[in-house]
């Protein structure tokens, strides 16, 4: 399993502070799935940044970004993701609001989105390190069974069940 996370913060990118995001959702993935390879990548909320570290993504088996979902002027990256996937996976991003909200009404700000393209999933995480945390361990159980789907393996079996 290849999960490439991609931190967008204008601020972690000129190293005004440490990004924690990454390495937070990345310490979940790694503990639950060992064998996971892991990369994490930084960049500024800007739209070819973004853009260019989607596309270097590509073929992963998850996206995973973090920060840039709010409301301020510079947030792109739910836009961008939308653009970037060719389906859309509103569930999971419901699914991270609504959970997001037990933990703080200012969860109802964050716009992220997910989506699949070609074999990859991607879902938008808030910034916070909190929120990474929170929302890697909701998305843990999909991490094994959304490549095998997207790959028409083990649908059927699902459908028994
Ligand atoms: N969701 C969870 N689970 N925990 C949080 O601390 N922070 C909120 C929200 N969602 C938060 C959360 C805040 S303060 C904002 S502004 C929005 O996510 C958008 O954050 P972003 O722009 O860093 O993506």
């Amino acid at each position: 399993m290849n999960i490439q996370i991609i931190t967008i913060s204008d601020r972690a990118f000129r190293g005004e502070y440490e990004d924690v995001s990454g390495p937070a959702a990345a310490g979940i993935f790694r503990q639950a799935y060992p064998e996971a390879e892991i990369s994490i990548t930084v960049v500024p909320d800007e739209e070819e940044y973004i853009r260019k570290a989607l596309d270097a993504a590509a073929g992963a088996d998850f996206i995973i970004t973090s920060g840039g979902t709010g409301i301020g002027p510079r947030d792109l990256t739910p836009e961008i993701t939308a653009r970037w996937c060719e389906k859309e996976l509103p569930g999971i991003a419901e699914i991270l609001r609504t959970e997001s909200y037990r933990e703080t009404p200012q969860a109802m700000l964050s716009r992220g989105r997910a989506g699949v393209k070609g074999h990859t999933v991607v879902i938008n995480f808030p910034g916070s390190e909190k929120a990474v945390r929170l929302c890697a361990r909701i998305i843990l159980p999909l991490l094994p069974h959304a490549p095998e789907m997207l790959r028409g393996e083990g649908h059927e079996e699902h459908r028994k069940e």
